[in-house]
């Protein structure tokens, strides 16, 4: 019998993509997928990608939700009810029984649902007697931060709605890094999402498997004091192996926006280690102020850059540039909305990364060996760049002034620190000392088939 799992994504483009790369792992080891999307997001990836572009053994599939506008605290709260409701429970067991009626041959063997899909999961799964596991999308202490909040309550660090009492610093556990307390993730959401997350460590906590995509190297304290406790599995870097070595693949993460790939032959046209490359993930956006600055601060510098400027970045409208710069800054300059960013870090014409520190962009940076200008927007960016910063030693900070806006001379400063000085190249050692470590983490949970390092093995779990 043929593993079959399947995959139900949280329908943001940052979860996706993370989901894609375990589908590709679990075909690897022979599995079947059924990747279970949004309509409305099935449809972009079907109209900006190449219809056969993904893995013949992965197979999309999708139910009607399209996230309500969650511009406000209470469109949030919406969106996220609507979510558990159009693809909660009843939702995926219907899908569970079209599947297997139309597979008598290959039935499903295991359902693995983004950690903030499985709300109810654990009954449908028992009611098919297959096996369920989460799949936690981001750093392992983002989990730990909802799954520790609670003793903070009670303590008096924390109020009920999450909000920090006393300290400038918040510390969730002795194992990990003291957050400042205008860092907290749920803090742009309010207390729904404090919630929320304290309600999905709960529900999560109770699954036998949970998997993250992180590796043990870069989290051990807290690893080994939360796998007392919960089912902790982290299974990556997921990020397939030939990236790994500067080439390209055949592999495609389900874009929402169509990849250019012209700006990989402007790359090939730059010296090794010369070109900045800044993008902002999915979902980040830019005041116009913002977006002027950065562009001032990228002409200031006199290096070659890659700027990823999404459609959406500007709230509103298409991006404004400042007047001419396109014609001054053309020939060292690549402006596109969208592109392959796998292939884009792995060239060797990068130089650094100024990221948003979304979690797949940073660990992508440290998968690759590409250190970071940290500029983080919301939800668990503020703790990835805690990490990356002061506990990894990997990049650098991008400080706002006190209207929240980051100068043109905080770019071309943290550029010149980044590249140029002394501090610039324990960083980037730093970089390449965590890239090898990446490297054999990835050979080691891969050759124990997405197994932990001990202890049963995953895939043969799905097959039980
Ligand atoms: C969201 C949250 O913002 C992030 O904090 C959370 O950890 C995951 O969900 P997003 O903001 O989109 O994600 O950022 P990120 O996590 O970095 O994910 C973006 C993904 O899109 C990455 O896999 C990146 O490689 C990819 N990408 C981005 C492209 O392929 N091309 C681009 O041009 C830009």
């Amino acid at each position: 019998m043929v593993p079959h799992a399947l995959l139900v994504a949280f329908p943001l483009q940052g979860h996706i993509n993370p989901m894609m790369q375990l589908a590709w792992k679990l075909v690897s080891h022979g599995f079947l997928v059924t990747f279970l999307n949004s309509d409305s997001n099935h449809n972009r990836i079907l109209k900006a990608n190449t219809p056969n572009s993904l893995h013949d053994n992965i197979r999309m599939i999708s139910v009607p939700f399209e996230f309500p506008v969650m511009d406000t605290l209470e469109g949030i709260a919406n969106g996220m009810e609507a979510l558990g409701k159009d693809m909660g429970p009843s939702v995926i067991d219907r899908v569970v029984r079209e599947i297997n009626a139309r597979n008598e041959e290959n039935k499903l063997t295991c359902i693995i649902a983004d950690a903030w899909m499985c709300f109810g999961l654990q009954s449908v799964a028992t009611l098919h007697k297959i096996p369920l596991a989460a799949f936690h999308t981001a750093l392992t202490s983002f989990f730990a931060i909802y799954y520790f909040s609670p003793s903070l309550v009670s303590l008096g660090i924390l109020a009920s709605d999450g909000t920090p009492k006393k300290d400038k610093t918040v510390k969730f556990h002795s194992s990990m890094p003291a957050l400042h307390s205008g860092d907290l993730p749920w803090l742009w959401a309010g207390e729904y999402m404090f919630r929320k997350g304290i309600r999905m460590a709960e529900e999560v906590k109770h699954i036998k498997w949970v998997l993250f995509n992180s590796f043990l190297e870069i989290e051990v304290p807290l690893v080994e004091t939360l796998s007392k406790e919960v089912g902790v599995y982290p299974i990556g870097p997921l990020i397939p192996p030939e990236f790994l070595h500067s080439r390209t693949s055949t592999k495609v993460l389900p874009s929402f926006w169509k990849n250019d790939t012209e700006c990989l032959q402007w790359l090939d046209k730059h010296y090794a280690h010369s070109v900045i490359y800044i993008s902002f993930g999915s979902i980040t956006v830019l005041s116009e102020k913002q977006v002027e600055e950065l562009a001032m601060g990228m002409e200031a510098t006199r290096r070659p850059f890659l700027w990823l400027l999404r459609p959406d970045l500007m709230k509103g409208s298409e991006a404004i540039l400042p007047a001419d710069f396109l014609e001054r800054v053309r020939d060292r300059g690549c402006i596109v909305s969208w592109a392959p960013q796998l292939e884009v870090l792995s060239h060797p014409s990068i130089a650094c990364f100024v990221t948003h520190c979304g979690w797949n962009s940073v660990q992508e940076s440290i998968t690759i060996g590409v250190p970071m200008l940290c500029w983080p927007y919301f939800a668990d960016q503020f703790l990835n760049r805690t990490y990356v910063i002061d506990v990894w030693k990997l990049g650098l900070p991008l400080n706002a002034n006190s209207e929240g806006i980051i100068e043109k001379g905080e770019f071309v400063k943290g550029l010149e620190i980044l590249l140029e000085s002394e501090q610039g190249l324990e960083i980037r050692e730093e970089a390449r000392k965590l890239k090898i470590i990446a490297f054999w983490s990835h050979c080691f949970v891969s050759g124990l088939s997405l197994s932990c390092r001990e202890g049963p093995c995953f895939v043969s779990f799905c097959l039980l």
